[in-house]
């Protein structure tokens, strides 16, 4: 297929997009490099010869014909504001890229799908578990559970969701959405639970625990994800939605304290802070639907991904320290001149 990845600079994006080349897939990325974004998270496949990187705005209404005017299969949307605490100070960002984003890329694809019904062109939209609220019933969600969405991030993902169900119902588009569960691993930015903790604890800084760090994630590795994503490109029933999770529910205070495990330290870098708004307290996902229909399941065992992924922060320091320094802002113009 020849994909155009949104987002494709970002920690999952760019584990989607080593795949999709990995398996023949030739890949445009189109990225805003927003803070999260990061060129340094494509180094290794800059120079295979069915990427390419294009600089830009989901939400920019004059770009998507020039991209959709080129030969292209599908458009899977990873782009997105993604943290919760940022979208708790300030919603704008994400309505504005995730919602109205969303809706720019679908009236693009609408444009052409009025224009030639015939062509195969289908719309991946990379969702998640956040949208269906806390399971404080701990029934894990599936894709029949309600969208009740607490944080502004969560609701603006809803939007997106919502607005691609309808233009598959009003306009016939070939659409498809994922929800997935919380992703660990190599490149996430550190301003996320794990990567935020393990390079603090390198640095001999504390953690900042929320609450009373019982709060309930499901992990999974994002190249189990990216896997995910691709089946459900390649698979799934057009108009369907698939939840993809790790199987591993587990609590923030156990993952810190494996951290701590794993950097050497002890409970005195536990700092118990003030708990986030509207805080969701347990997510659980049902990812039957995805194994029985795509044939997909993860595959990385929630210790080994974890220990290997403080591995690789620990091999990796120069690329943390230039994103908690802010140098990693430089690397689009020392690459391709002015960001
Ligand atoms: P990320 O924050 O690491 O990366 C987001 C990427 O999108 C960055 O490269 C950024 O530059 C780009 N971007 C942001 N706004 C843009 C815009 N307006 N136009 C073009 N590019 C833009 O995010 P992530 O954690 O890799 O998440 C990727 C997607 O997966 C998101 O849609 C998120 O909602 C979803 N998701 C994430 C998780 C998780 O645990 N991180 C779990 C489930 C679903
Ligand atoms: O569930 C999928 C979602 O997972 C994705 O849609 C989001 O894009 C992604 O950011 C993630 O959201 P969370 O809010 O669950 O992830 P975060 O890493 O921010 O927090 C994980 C848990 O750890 C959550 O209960 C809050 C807590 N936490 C987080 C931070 C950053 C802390 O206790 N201290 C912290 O400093």
């Amino acid at each position: 297929m020849r994909l155009i990845v949104t987002g494709g600079a970002g920690f999952i994006g760019s584990s989607f997009v080593r795949l999709a080349l990995s398996e023949g897939h030739a890949v445009t990325v189109l990225d805003a490099l927003t803070y999260c974004g990061n060129l340094a998270n494509l180094d290794a496949v800059k120079d295979h010869a069915a990427y390419r990187f294009v600089k830009g705005e989901i939400g920019d209404k004059a770009l998507w014909p020039k991209l959709l005017a080129e030969p292209c299969d599908a458009v899977v949307n990873f782009a997105a504001e993604s943290h919760v605490d940022r979208s708790i100070l300030d919603a704008s960002p994400f309505v504005l890229t995730n919602v109205v984003g969303t809706q720019v890329i679908l009236d693009a694809l609408r444009a052409v799908h009025a224009a030639q019904p015939q062509r195969a062109l289908r719309f991946l939209q990379v969702s998640t578990d956040e949208v269906y609220g806390s399971a404080d019933d701990r029934k894990p969600f599936t894709e029949q559970t309600p969208l009740k969405p607490n944080s502004p991030y969560a609701a603006s993902k809803a939007a997106a969701d919502l607005l691609v169900r309808a233009y598959h119902h009003t306009f016939g588009l070939d659409t498809v959405i994922t929800r997935c569960s919380n992703n660990y691993g190599p490149y996430q930015f550190p301003e996320k639970l794990i990567p935020l903790f393990t390079t603090n604890l390198f640095e001999g800084k504390p953690v900042p625990v929320y609450g009373d760090g019982m709060q309930i994630r499901d992990w999974i590795h994002c190249d189990d994800h990216s896997r995910g994503v691709l089946a459900a490109l390649e698979r799934g029933k057009s108009g369907e939605v698939y939840n993809l999770g790790g199987g591993n529910a587990c609590e923030n205070l156990r993952i810190t304290r494996l951290l701590l495990q794993y950097t050497g330290r002890d409970d005195t870098f536990i700092r118990y802070v003030q708990d986030r708004p509207g805080h969701d307290r347990v997510y659980l996902i049902d990812h039957t639907k995805a194994t029985r229909e795509l044939g997909w399941s993860p595959r990385v065992a929630f210790d080994t991904g974890l220990a290997e992924t403080v591995a690789w922060y620990r091999a990796h320091e120069s690329w943390w320290r230039e994103i908690k320094s802010g140098a990693y802002l430089t690397y689009y113009a020392r690459q391709y001149g002015a960001r």
